[in-house]
C-alpha cells in the first residue's frame, strides 16, 4: 500500500545531498511541511537552503542529531511523520585522517534519532510513520574488475573508517525494526554528483581546479572505478522508497555509469576546453599523487531491485549530468569561492601535502 508522507525532518538538510532532496521535495510535493536539520559543520552551508527562507512550509532548525532531546521534541510538537537521515561524516579522505568523528556522529548520531523515533512515535502508538536512512554503496567493500556489482544481498565488507560507519549505522537501523517494529528503510546509492557538493569530493573540486588552472589531483593510477550518479536521480530513488518501499527493505540506488577516475577527470577537461577555453587544454592540469590508504578499487550498483519492483528510472544520462553540474559551478562561483577561502583551506594542505 503507498505511503504518503506528509511532515518530514529531513537531517543534513545543508549538506550536498540533503539539500538537493529537499529542493526536489518542496519542487515536487509543495504542499507536504519539511524541516531541515543540520549542525551546519565545515560540509553544511545555510546558503544551499537560501531561495527557501521565504517558504512558509519550510523551516530550518540548527541542530545536532545527538541531541535525542531536541530531535523527539522536533518530532513531537511538529506532527513528524516521516524522517529522511542524510546527516553525516561524508568524505573517505577525512575519516582516515581522523575516524573518531564518523564513528560518533554515523553510528552514535544514528542511534540517537532511531531512540527518538522509538520514544515519539513506537511509544505512543503511532503506527504510521518512516524512517529512512540513507547510506552508500561502500558498505559492501571493493569489486574485482570482473565481478558482478553490488546487490543488496551482497556481504557487508566496509574498508574505510568511513564505510564501516555507515555499515553499523545500517545495522543499527535494521535493528530497531526487528527488535522495536519502527518503519524503516534503507537505500545504499553509489557515487553522487551535482550542485552544492563539496568542492573536496572528486568531480567538484576538478572542476574548481580548472577554472583556477590548478593541478588536478589523481590518487595512484587512476584506474579506480565509481558507478557515477546525478544527485536528483538519487532523490527520485528516495522519493519511490518512501512511497512504495517494503518496511525492513534495502534498495541500491544506482545509474549503470562506471567510469575510471581519469577517464572522468579527462571528460570534466573537455568540457572546460569548450566552456572555459584558456589556450591550452585542461588535462595538462592533471597530476598524479600518492594514493589513498586502503582505496578500494571498484564500485558497482546493481539497481536491479528498485528497478522492478518500484519502477526506478533514472533520468539523468552521464552526458547530460555531467554537463549541469560543470554549468553550474561555472554559474556559481561565489557559492564555492567562499567555501574554498575558508576552512576548506587547511584540509587542502593537510590531505595534499
Ligand atoms: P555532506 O557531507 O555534503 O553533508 C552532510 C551534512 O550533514 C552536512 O550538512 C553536515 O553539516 C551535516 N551533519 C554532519 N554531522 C551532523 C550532526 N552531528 N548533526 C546534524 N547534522 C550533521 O554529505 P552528502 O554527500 O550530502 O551525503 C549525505 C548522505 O548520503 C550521507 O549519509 C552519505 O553517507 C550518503 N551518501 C552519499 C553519497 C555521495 O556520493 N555523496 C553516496 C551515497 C550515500
Ligand atoms: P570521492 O569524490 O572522495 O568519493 P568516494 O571516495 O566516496 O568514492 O572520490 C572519488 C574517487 O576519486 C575516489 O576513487 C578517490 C578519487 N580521488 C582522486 O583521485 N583525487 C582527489 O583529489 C579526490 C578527492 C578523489
Amino acid at each position: 500500500m503507498t505511503y504518503t508522507p506528509k511532515i518530514l525532518l529531513v537531517t543534513g538538510a545543508a549538506g550536498f545531498i540533503g539539500s538537493n532532496f529537499v529542493h526536489y521535495w518542496m519542487d515536487a510535493y509543495p504542499e507536504s511541511k519539511v524541516i531541515g536539520l543540520d549542525a551546519l559543520t565545515y560540509a553544511g552551508n545555510k546558503e544551499n537552503l537560501v531561495s527557501l527562507s521565504q517558504n512558509n512550509n519550510f523551516t530550518f532548525v540548527h541542530a545536532d542529531i545527538l541531541d535525542t532531546d531536541k530531535v523527539e521534541k522536533l518530532l513531537q510538537d511538529n506532527n513528524v511523520d516521516t524522517l529522511v537521515h542524510f546527516a553525516a561524516e561524508s568524505h573517505v579522505d577525512r575519516s582516515i585522517h581522523g575516524p573518531d568523528a564518523f564513528f560518533k556522529t554515523n553510528i552514535e548520531g544514528t542511534h540517537s534519532l532511531l531512540k527518538a523515533a522509538k520514544k515519539v512515535w513506537l511509544d505512543q502508538g503511532i503506527t504510521d510513520h518512516r524512517f529512512h536512512h540513507v547510506s552508500t554503496d561502500e558498505v559492501y567493500g571493493t569489486l574485482a574488475p570482473d565481478a558482478p556489482a553490488f546487490t543488496e544481498t551482497n556481504q557487508y565488507l566496509p574498508n574505510s573508517p568511513y564505510a564501516a560507519s555507515k555499515a553499523s549505522s545500517d545495522h543499527v537501523v535494521r535493528s530497531y525494526h526487528h527488535t522495536y517494529g519502527l518503519n524503516t528503510t534503507i537505500s545504499n546509492c553509489s557515487n553522487n554528483y551535482g550542485p552544492y557538493q563539496f568542492p573536496e569530493k572528486l568531480i567538484p573540486l576538478v572542476i574548481a581546479n580548472c577554472l583556477d588552472g590548478k593541478s588536478l589531483p589523481i590518487y595512484g593510477d587512476g584506474q579506480q572505478i565509481r558507478d557515477w550518479l546525478f544527485v536528483d536521480d538519487h532523490n527520485r530513488g528516495i522519493d519511490l522508497i518512501l512511497h512504495n518501499g517494503k518496511i525492513d527493505n534495502t534498495y541500491n540506488i544506482g545509474g549503470n555509469n562506471e567510469w575510471a577516475n581519469i577517464d572522468i577527470v579527462n571528460v570534466i577537461c573537455e568540457l572546460m576546453d569548450e566552456h572555459h577555453p584558456v589556450g591550452a587544454p585542461h588535462n595538462q592540469l592533471i597530476t598524479y599523487v600518492k594514493d589513498r590508504a586502503g582505496h578500494d578499487r571498484r564500485y558497482a550498483i546493481n539497481a536491479s531491485k528498485i528497478m522492478n519492483e518500484l519502477g526506478y528510472k533514472p533520468q539523468e544520462t552521464f552526458e547530460t549530468g555531467i554537463r549541469k553540474t560543470v554549468q553550474w559551478y561555472m554559474d556559481n562561483e561565489q557559492w564555492w569561492r567562499r567555501i574554498m577561502d575558508g576552512s576548506y583551506k587547511t584540509w587542502l594542505d593537510k590531505n595534499y601535502e
